[in-house]
């Protein structure tokens, strides 16, 4: 383990959270270092963000590959390549199979719209105006086979106000996501770091 946990970010889409965490990453104090971005989408315009903050993205086209097992598998060599520590997913729209998060298990992460485990899935902000909740949220976990299901390692709270709507509640959530995700990443980051430290001092090569 790097002294700071190198770090890929995987997104589809505008990319604000891998901002949050490119932003995050330039204290000398953070535990992880984001070494490259890697979207599926070649469109996304978070790539183009990355690049003009001075971070390495790339596109790996799920298109271009004839199925979901050699596009992880495009994607695997990839983050061997960049020597990887931790992946966090950030607006990624692809469901990863069981075997590609087993290997990165602990060291995967997901940023997701909801208090988990209520609403797993897309479409949060709709449907938490649709239940008439109170309370609204964002969730960092761990990623595990079960879609939006591995264990949390942060929650942010908003209210739902009167008259919001998806728009307006999705901004509220956003603001917290930007929040939670870089401090998840970091705590993660500096346990794992520290226990690499741990581990190197009781077995001395
Ligand atoms: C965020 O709301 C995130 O929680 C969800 O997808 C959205 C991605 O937004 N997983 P961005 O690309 O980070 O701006």
């Amino acid at each position: 383990m790097s002294p700071r946990a190198r770090t890929v970010v995987l997104i589809s889409g505008r990319g604000s959270n891998m901002s949050a965490l490119v932003e995050a990453a330039r204290s000398p104090d953070f535990a992880a270092e984001i070494v490259l971005v890697l979207s599926d989408e070649p469109g996304a315009p978070g790539l183009a963000i990355a690049r003009e903050a001075g971070v390495a993205a790339e596109a790996i086209d799920f298109r271009a590959y004839p199925g979901k097992a050699a596009f992880e598998a495009a994607l695997e060599a990839r983050l061997r390549a960049e020597r990887a520590e931790i992946v966090c997913l950030a607006g990624f729209m692809r469901v990863l199979s069981p075997s590609f998060v087993e290997r990165w298990k602990g060291r995967i992460l997901n940023i997701h719209p909801s208090l988990l485990p209520n609403l797993r899935g897309l479409n949060t902000h709709e449907r938490a105006l649709r239940q008439g909740v109170a309370e609204h949220g964002c969730t960092v976990h761990f990623v595990t086979a079960e879609l939006d299901a591995g264990p949390i390692i942060a929650q942010a709270r908003v209210p739902v106000l009167p008259g919001d709507d998806a728009e307006a509640l999705a901004a509220r959530v956003l603001r917290e996501e930007h929040r939670i995700y870089p401090a998840a990443l970091n705590a993660v980051a500096r346990s794992l770091t520290s226990a690499n430290v741990r581990e190197a001092r009781l077995n001395p090569r």
